[in-house]
């Protein structure tokens, strides 16, 4: 390789481009809508101890192998032990799936934000609006290309110029923001019932399911089974901290997760007069009840406009992580340049988004089970490879190269103060639960069992 291997100029950087990547629509949208599903308090303490146990492990082993081979996936578990390599070819091939469909959705965001901060909150309230919109040819791939477009801009720019610079400013306006509308939703009147609901453990609600969607949601969240976390561990350098870099990157994660909660739940309780259904609307929540929410309150136009620019952001620091990984593997594996890889890559997920985009309106009828192609990119990503990703990724950690050889790595700057945790989680913890997610949504999606 002819380019010198970038790297992120140092902690900082390095937590936030990393929480900026884990930091994303799931945490806006899915996180509140599966903590009021699931019980409220009771899902926010399941969650809590997945992240800081199963979560954590999962987060160090990617970072380290990323840090200690200095490659991106598929390389990486080849420099580790060469009959390994699949599992890096299919880590990688699950950004490639996610970063055109993701862009789609941040294209919807985008048209959102415009339509909020032009006035339109009215407009965008009304029925059908969202399904009208979606289901048009041209506007939703104008907006697709724009998000895209930006996502690969700043790529280009590079780790460093690109998405390090951006992740700083981005990530801190983010939380601000979030805060802000949190306060503001949570002193609205008749809010605290929605804050007492998310807050408040409801036990009755505990099950299995409530664990698994928890942990299904924790792996997305932080980014992780998808090389994402081991390329941006390969930009990581030796005398950063690994394992408090791991613990800030969580607390960002989780502490937009519950935040967003906060800024969702009392608000869409309000404007249902206390009924919980209105949550549970799956993807129509953010643009189909949040705009009705928005249009409802005084000042909603420009909190609905605040609320659609941080979600913005937040989409927009995930598909940055998506493209760099994707194009870091490229570059690694097939030694192009990385203008060239670039190129490759943007061309490539223009392709595969637009039948995304088209499949709710002209391509409407190719639907597999009820999933439109959207859905079934998720499906497959999320769903299906992810679990196998983690689980291969436990098995190599846990009895092939051994734990030891990645506590070394984290040990380089100091005592692994969570060596035993890691390592129990890694040999037995995760590997259990990880084949119960892939067992429950294969179920799930055969509609054997429903979630
Ligand atoms: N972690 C992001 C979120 O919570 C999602 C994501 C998945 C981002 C895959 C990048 C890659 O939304």
């Amino acid at each position: 390789m002819s380019e010198k291997r970038s790297s992120f100029t140092g902690k900082i950087g390095f937590v936030l481009a990393a929480a900026g990547s884990a930091v994303g629509l799931g945490n806006i949208w899915r996180f509140p809508y599966l903590a009021a599903k699931y019980g409220g308090g009771i899902f926010l303490l399941v969650y809590l101890i997945l992240a800081v146990t199963f979560g954590f492990a999962l987060m160090c082993a990617e970072i380290a192998i990323g840090r200690k081979t200095g490659q991106s996936a598929i390389n990486a578990f080849t420099t580790l032990n060469k009959k390994y390599s699949f599992i890096g070819v299919i880590a990688s091939v699950i950004p490639a799936i996610i970063l055109p469909y993701y862009s789609v959705i941040g294209g919807w965001v985008s048209k959102y934000l415009a339509v909020f901060v032009s006035g339109g909150a009215h407009e965008a309230a009304a029925d059908g609006y969202f399904e009208g919109f979606i289901a048009k040819p041209i506007e939703p791939i104008g907006w697709f290309l724009l998000f895209i477009g930006l996502t690969a801009l700043i790529v280009l720019l590079g780790v460093e110029k690109g998405v390090e610079k951006v992740s700083k400013f981005m990530m801190p306006v983010l939380v601000v923001l979030t805060i802000v509308i949190a306060v503001y939703s949570m002193f609205m009147p008749g809010a605290m019932e929605g804050v007492k609901y998310y807050l408040t453990p409801d036990f009755s609600k505990f099950s299995a399911t409530t664990v698994l969607s928890a942990m299904g949601q924790l792996f997305y969240s932080m980014s992780l089974a998808m090389g994402i976390m081991i390329t941006y561990g390969s930009y990581m350098k030796k005398d950063v901290n690994l394992e408090s870099s791991v613990r800030q990157i969580e607390i960002f994660d989780t502490g937009v997760a519950f935040l967003a909660g906060l800024m969702i739940i009392p608000a869409v309780f309000v404007f249902s007069g206390g009924d919980e259904s209105a949550l549970g609307k799956g993807p129509g929540l953010m643009f189909i009840t949040l705009p009705k929410v928005f249009d409802s309150m005084t000042g909603g136009t420009v909190i609905g406009a605040v609320f659609f620019l941080l979600v913005l952001f937040a989409a927009l620091t995930s598909s940055i992580s998506l493209m760099e990984t994707v194009v870091s593997i490229v570059m690694d594996k097939f030694g192009w340049s990385r203008k060239g890889s670039w190129l490759a890559v943007f061309i490539f997920s223009v392709a595969l988004g637009l039948p995304s985009s088209l499949g709710f309106g002209v391509l409407s009828d190719i639907s597999v089970n009820g999933m439109t192609i959207l859905d079934m990119f998720d499906f497959a990503s999320n769903s299906i490879l992810m679990p196998i990703v983690a689980l291969f990724t436990c098995i190599f950690v846990g009895y092939v190269i051994k734990p030891k050889c990645l506590i070394e790595e984290i040990e380089l700057t100091g005592k692994f103060k969570s060596k035993t945790l890691f390592t129990i989680v890694i040999k037995y913890v995760a590997p259990i639960c990880i084949i119960l997610i892939l067992i429950s949504s294969v179920l799930d999606a055969l509609g054997i069992m429903k979630i």
